[in-house]
């Protein structure tokens, strides 16, 4: 077994026109011909290599607007090293796997999807993660400065394929890992824009991000907490999980990255240990999430065809050479790029409230620290409650470009759990309507201003 993909013979153009034009004439069985992307390929990052990044993209279903200037979402899977095909095919892609027995995978519409109204995006980042290509594992990035510049090459080389995606809105979203690679990406697209004319520059409209990793070190040191007066654990196992915490912000102030990291999963696995839960990713659930359909469904040979991959990749739904390659990058923090994005674009964070590894308490910890004019303001905005069709869906609080969304019901992968609430959240907030709109801001701090 290789553990990469090795170089290709093939000119990478070749390999490019090759993918693009891949024929659309059958599908393998249980794959309906409307569940064909409605283009996929592959980019490349680097001229001076082989590497390139592979996408599906699907046009919006039901736009109410002129494609030319529809929204187009970009989703980012994380890991770090698995891969957006998930994203796709088990959260809010337009067509889910599904499986009674485990055997006999098929496809099933998605009344969720965050296609409806929007363009998506499914991006396999960093390189060396699902279809992606990485020509060597030296080029496999290990900090976010690198996913960025990848990241950059192959959305602009998106967007400049496709005369239709010149001048639409884009938004980055992605979830759990993708709290790094999310900000990492918009930053570097408002500092190159900063240097570009105005038709060159990527119309960055927002970065969304889901029960992210972002601000490890502030992070990390809630679960203790989080899991005692969420009733999991008792008194002294709290102070049990406490040391691997303090070691994990020890190691990180000593700059010993790697075996920072190495005291968060320690971490893990003693409150997995503690609470017997099948899942971190979800308190809830009494089985682990079904993620291996999607690897099963995207074995097949005829399945990578029908959706443009290359039908000799061995296909892993996560990556161990990236994992790998990006341990030392896990502890770190890139919270003050989420500070420069929310002083030049909007932000949503959203987190599912069953999920015990990035959740609700855990990205709390670190906005409160944010460096921004308008935080104090943020922090005393009304949470509101949030319902969709009438039921209660969750919490959401917003002031000036800051939004942060509690979905109930739901854990890590918050479009699995609750399609139709997450797809109500990400267009609310696009288009800054319903719970999102800004008339319906209430600033409490304000409010005691006015009664002295
Ligand atoms: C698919 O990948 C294999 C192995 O990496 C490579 O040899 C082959 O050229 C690729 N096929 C195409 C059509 O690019
Ligand atoms: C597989 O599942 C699909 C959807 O549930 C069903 O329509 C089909 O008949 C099944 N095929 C087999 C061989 O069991
Ligand atoms: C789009 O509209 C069609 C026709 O009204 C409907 O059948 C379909 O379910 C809609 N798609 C989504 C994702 O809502
Ligand atoms: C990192 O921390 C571990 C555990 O405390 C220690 O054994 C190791 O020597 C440290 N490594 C470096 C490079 O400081
Ligand atoms: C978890 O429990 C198993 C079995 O009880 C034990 O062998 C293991 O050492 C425990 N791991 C941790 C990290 O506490
Ligand atoms: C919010 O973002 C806009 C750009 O979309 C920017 O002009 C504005 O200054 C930001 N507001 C704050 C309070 O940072």
């Amino acid at each position: 077994m290789k553990p990469f993909p090795t170089t290709t013979t093939v000119p990478l153009l070749l390999l490019v026109l090759s993918l693009l034009h891949h024929s659309s004439a059958s599908t393998p069985p249980g794959f309906p011909n409307e569940a064909l992307p409605t283009k996929s390929g592959y980019h490349p990052v680097d001229p001076n290599t082989n590497s390139a990044m592979f996408y599906i993209f699907y046009e919006a279903q039901n736009s109410t607007t002129p494609l030319a200037q529809t929204p187009l979402l970009f989703w980012l899977q994380g890991g770090p090293g698995c891969s957006s095909m998930a994203g796709n095919f088990f959260e809010l892609g337009p067509y889910r796997v599904v499986s009674s027995d485990g055997k006999n995978i098929s496809l099933e519409p998605n009344l969720g999807s965050w296609n409806r109204i929007f363009g998506v995006v499914f991006i396999d980042n960093p390189i060396g993660t699902g279809f992606s290509i990485a020509s060597s594992p030296e080029e496999i990035p290990g900090d976010q400065l690198s996913v960025a510049k990848h990241l950059y090459a192959a959305i602009t080389g998106i967007i400049e394929s496709d005369p239709l995606f010149k001048n639409r809105p884009i938004y980055i979203t992605g979830e759990s890992y993708a709290g790094k690679y999310a900000p990492a990406i918009g930053y570097y697209i408002l500092k190159q824009n900063q240097k570009l004319p105005v038709e060159k520059r990527v119309k960055l409209k927002g970065v969304a991000i889901g029960n992210g990793l972002t601000d490890p070190v502030n992070q990390v040191k809630t679960h203790a907490l989080n899991a005692y007066f969420s009733g999991l654990v008792n008194e002294r196992q709290k102070a049990e999980l406490e040391k691997p915490q303090r070691e994990a912000v020890r190691l990180v102030k000593k700059g010993n990255f790697s075996d920072a990291s190495m005291a968060r999963n320690l971490l893990f696995r003693m409150l997995e240990n503690m609470t017997g839960v099948a899942t971190l990713y979800d308190y809830s659930k009494q089985k682990k999430y079904q993620t291996s359909l999607v690897t099963k469904f995207l074995s097949s040979a005829e399945v990578k065809r029908a959706i443009g991959a290359n039908e000799s990749t061995v296909y892993k739904y996560c990556s161990i050479p990236v994992r790998d390659a990006l341990h030392g990058d896990v502890m770190k923090s890139v919270r003050y790029m989420v500070e420069f994005l929310v002083k030049n674009t909007k932000v949503l964070l959203y987190q599912g409230f069953f999920d015990l590894k990035d959740g609700v308490v855990s990205t709390e910890a670190w906005v409160k620290t944010m460096k921004w004019k308008e935080i104090e303001r943020f922090l005393m905005a009304e949470r509101k409650v949030w319902k969709v069709s009438g039921s209660l869906a969750g919490y959401v609080q917003k002031w000036s470009n800051l939004s942060h969304a509690v979905v109930l019901g739901a854990g890590h992968f918050v479009p699995h759990d609750q399609p139709l609430n997450s797809q109500a959240m990400i267009e609310d907030w696009v288009l800054d309507q319903g719970v999102f709109s800004s008339e319906l801001e209430r600033d409490f701090s304000s409010d005691s201003r006015q009664e002295m």
